[in-house]
C-alpha cells in the first residue's frame, strides 16, 4: 500500500454508538489529524466535528467529503451501505471503507445470502424463500414444529421470528406478507429450520479478496434479563465468549465461511470490501451461519474496538484493496459493554433530557459510547434515541470487565434509564 500521510482526515458516516466508537478510535490514531461525522451524535461531537447530512445521501456526503478534503470515509450503518454511499464515494474518487451496494446484498437480502451459502456449501439452516403467501403457508403446514420466519430485507434487527409452532409461524407470515407490518422488506420471507447452540458474532475486515478476523463477541438481543421480551438492536455483549477457543473458531470461520464468501462475491463481480459480520451458531464442531451483515455490529463495535490498538491501518488497507496486516493483537483480553435504553424501548422511543455522570463513569475506568444522543448547548448531551448509550470496560477477565462496566453504569443517569443486569453474567 502507499504510505499514508500522517494527518489523515477521516469522515465516519452514521449516528449511533458504533460510529462514536469508530470516530473515537480514529481520533486516537497517530495517523489521523481530524475526524468528521455525518451526521454523528453527542458522542462524535466530543472527538470531532458533526456534519448535518443524511446517512443515505451519498451525493451530499461525497460533496462534503471533497470540500473538507477527507482522506478516508468509513461507512457505519446498513442503510448507508444499502443506499450505495460507498459507490458514491468511489465515483467521487474518495477512499472509502464499507461494502458497495451490491456487495451489501449479503445483508439487505437474506434470500441472496442464503442462496449464496447453499451454492458454495456454507453450513446454514435449511430454508425456503417465498414471494407469495400461499406457498409460504403450504411450506409451514408441511413442516410442523418450530421454524424461523424472516423478512428478506432490512428490518433494524427486528425481522426474525423464532416460532414455536406452525400456528405462530402462520400468524407471523400473515403479518409480514399480507398486512405488510414491516413494509416492503417483509413482503418476501425466508423460512428456515431452528438451530440450537451458542450464538456468536464474528467479524472479518475484508479487502475484496483477503480478510483479517477481529475478536468474536457474544451479543444479547432480547430486551430483558433472562433473554425475555422483544428483539432489540442489541442490549450489550462481551468478549471473548465463554468456553470458546477464539483462535480456532476464527481460523475455521475464515476458512469455512469468509474465504468462500469473498471468492463467490468476486466471481459475481460484487467484491466484498468492508466489515463482514457473520452471525453464527456454534454447536458441537459446527459453525452454522445465521446471517451476514455487511458492516460492523452495533453494539459489538463499541465492545471490540477499545481492545484493538489502532484500527486505522486496517481500514485504510481494506479500502485500498491491499490488506496485508496480521490479525490485531489485543490490548486487554476481555471486554463487557452494557446498553442503557430509555423506557419503553423497544416499544417506543422518546427524546429529550440530559445524561448525567459521563465524567464519573470515565473515572471508574469505563468508556461510554453514545448511541442515541444529540450534542446540546455548551457541551451538554441530550437523549435522542431508544438505545441511549453503552458503558464498556476492558479487563484481564470477563468478570473484572463486567464489574467495572456495571459500576460505571451506576454513575450514569437519564430519565427513564433501564439496562439488563445479566450481561456477561
Ligand atoms: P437474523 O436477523 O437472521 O440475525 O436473526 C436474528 C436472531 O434470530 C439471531 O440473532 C438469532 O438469535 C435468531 N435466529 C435467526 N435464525 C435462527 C435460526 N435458524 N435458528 C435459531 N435462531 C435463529
Ligand atoms: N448487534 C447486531 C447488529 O449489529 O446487527
Amino acid at each position: 500500500m502507499t504510505s499514508p500521510p500522517h494527518s489523515l482526515r477521516v469522515l465516519v458516516v452514521g449516528s449511533g454508538g458504533r460510529e462514536h466508537a469508530l470516530a473515537w478510535a480514529c481520533a486516537r490514531s497517530p495517523l489521523v489529524g481530524e475526524v468528521l461525522a455525518a451526521p454523528g451524535n453527542g458522542g462524535t461531537a466530543t472527538v470531532g466535528r458533526n456534519l448535518q447530512l443524511s446517512v443515505t445521501d451519498g451525493v451530499a456526503i461525497a460533496r462534503a467529503a471533497l470540500e473538507a478534503r477527507v482522506d478516508l470515509v468509513v461507512v457505519g450503518p446498513d442503510a448507508a451501505i444499502a443506499a450505495g454511499v460507498t459507490d458514491a464515494m468511489e465515483q467521487a474518487g474518495i477512499l472509502c471503507f464499507g461494502a458497495r451496494r451490491l456487495a451489501g446484498e449479503l445483508e439487505s437480502s437474506k434470500a441472496f445470502a442464503k442462496r449464496l451459502m447453499s451454492r458454495v456449501g456454507i453450513d446454514t439452516a435449511a430454508f425456503g424463500v417465498f414471494h407469495e403467501v400461499g406457498a409460504a403457508r403450504r411450506h409451514i403446514l408441511s413442516h410442523p414444529g418450530p421454524v424461523v420466519v424472516k423478512a428478506d430485507g432490512l428490518a433494524l434487527g427486528k425481522g426474525a421470528f423464532v416460532c414455536p409452532d406452525s400456528e405462530v409461524a402462520l400468524q407471523v407470515t400473515e403479518r409480514l406478507m399480507v398486512r405488510g407490518e414491516l413494509g416492503d422488506p417483509g413482503r418476501t420471507v425466508v423460512i428456515e429450520e431452528v438451530l440450537d447452540g451458542t450464538e456468536v458474532s464474528l467479524f472479518a475486515i475484508c479487502d475484496g479478496q483477503r480478510a483479517v478476523m477481529l475478536p468474536p463477541v457474544c451479543d444479547y438481543k432480547r430486551a430483558f434479563d433472562g433473554d425475555l421480551g422483544d428483539m432489540t438492536g442489541g442490549m450489550g455483549g462481551y468478549c471473548p465468549p465463554r468456553g470458546l477457543d477464539v483462535e480456532a473458531i476464527n481460523q475455521r470461520a475464515l476458512e469455512e465461511v469468509v474465504t468462500p464468501v469473498l471468492a463467490e462475491m468476486s466471481r459475481l463481480r460484487r467484491p466484498f470490501q468492508g466489515c463482514l459480520y457473520v452471525g453464527a451458531m456454534l454447536s458441537g464442531t459446527r459453525i452454522q451461519v445465521l446471517e451476514f451483515n455487511a458492516r460492523f455490529g452495533d453494539p459489538e463495535t463499541e465492545i471490540v474496538l477499545p481492545l484493538l490498538g489502532d484500527p486505522v491501518p486496517y481500514l485504510l488497507q481494506a479500502a485500498q484493496g491491499a490488506l496485508e496486516l496480521p490479525a490485531p493483537a489485543l490490548l486487554e483480553p476481555a471486554a463487557v459493554g452494557v446498553v442503557a435504553v430509555r423506557e419503553p424501548y423497544p416499544q417506543a422511543v422518546s427524546k429529550g433530557g440530559p445524561i448525567e455522570g459521563l465524567a464519573e463513569a470515565a473515572r471508574a475506568g469505563c468508556l461510554v459510547f453514545q448511541m442515541g444522543t444529540l450534542a446540546g448547548a455548551a457541551g451538554a448531551v441530550e437523549v435522542a434515541g431508544g438505545r441511549v448509550l453503552i458503558c464498556m470496560a476492558a479487563g484481564e477477565s470477563v468478570a473484572r470487565a463486567r464489574s467495572r462496566a456495571y459500576s460505571g453504569l451506576e454513575r450514569l443517569s437519564f430519565a427513564g434509564m433501564r439496562y439488563r443486569s445479566d450481561i456477561a453474567a
